[in-house]
């Protein structure tokens, strides 16, 4: 089967490492031509668009602010013409123990909703918005298998962030199919990125690798294949699907 998408233009959120930037590389190498966003990671970035070629570009937001989330839209709309897909991949894992005094565990819970579920709410809503003057267009939502198995006590956010992601997507997938939209979510289990070193720095791989039925760590070039596969059009007819990718760590 041969993936071609050099009639793509794509916007990958939290591009500039770990799962994102797989996903980026996997869909550059595709032919797509990647709009490379970023929050703190300017350079690696701009290196990462460089060296995929096909006037792939960076473009820098912090997706913690919605008008900035607006704004990311309209620059890349403004540059590229047209979008034809978005990858809503960034996220935070912010530890918020419940003994916290009630501001500050709000405060942790609020910045996780604002980056997980309400910058990926107000993207696909500018992205309906854009596909539905045109023929249509194609949303992956990086949710969790927290949404599903639930979280550690300090990441309640997480995996409430991480559950609404899901019925987001499961409602753009229900009420814009036949304006064209396709929705999907992938949801990766523990995979090794900057998010997850912290656990293994504690636990020790060993321990991580001990939740799974397969024998090594999910890497992020385990997830980057199914997003390109997602947004290839073979998979239209699962629009509103999970696609679970833990390694057989949770099987639903
Ligand atoms: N790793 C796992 O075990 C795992 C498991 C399940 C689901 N996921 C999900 O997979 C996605 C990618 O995770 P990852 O493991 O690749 O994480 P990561 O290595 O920590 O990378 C996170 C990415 O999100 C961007 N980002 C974070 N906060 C941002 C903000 N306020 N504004 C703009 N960009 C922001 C970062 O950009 P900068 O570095 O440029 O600031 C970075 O590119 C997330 O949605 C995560 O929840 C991960």
């Amino acid at each position: 089967m041969h993936i071609d998408l050099s009639d793509q233009t794509v916007l990958v959120t939290g591009a500039s490492r770990g799962i994102g930037a797989a996903i980026a590389r996997r869909l550059g190498g595709a032919g797509a031509r990647v709009a490379v966003h970023y929050g703190r990671g300017r350079e690696a970035a701009e290196a990462l668009a460089h060296s995929l070629g096909n006037g792939a570009q960076a473009f820098g937001a912090d997706l913690a602010d919605p008008e900035t989330c607006a704004a990311l839209w309209s620059e890349i709309e403004g540059r590229f013409g047209r979008i034809d897909a978005l990858v809503n991949n960034a996220g935070i894992a912010v530890e918020s123990a419940l003994d916290k005094p009630m501001g500050e565990w709000l405060g942790d819970w609020e910045t996780t909703m604002a980056v997980n579920l309400t910058a990926t709410a107000i993207l696909s809503r500018l992205a309906i918005a854009h596909f539905m003057t045109r023929d249509g267009g194609r949303i992956v939502n990086i949710a969790s298998r927290a949404a599903f198995r639930g979280d550690q006590p300090d990441y309640l956010a997480y995996a409430a962030s991480k559950a609404g992601v899901v019925a987001l997507t499961r409602s753009i997938a229900r009420g814009f199919g036949k304006a064209g939209v396709k929705a999907f979510i992938l949801a990766p289990g523990f995979t090794r990125t900057e998010m997850a070193q912290a656990f293994i720095d504690q636990y020790g791989e060993d321990y991580a690798v001990s939740d799974l039925a397969l024998s090594r760590l999910t890497e992020p070039d385990d997830i980057a294949p199914m997003a390109a596969f997602l947004l290839s059009g073979l998979a239209d007819h699962a629009t509103g699907s999970t696609i679970d990718l833990n390694a057989g760590s949770y099987v639903r």
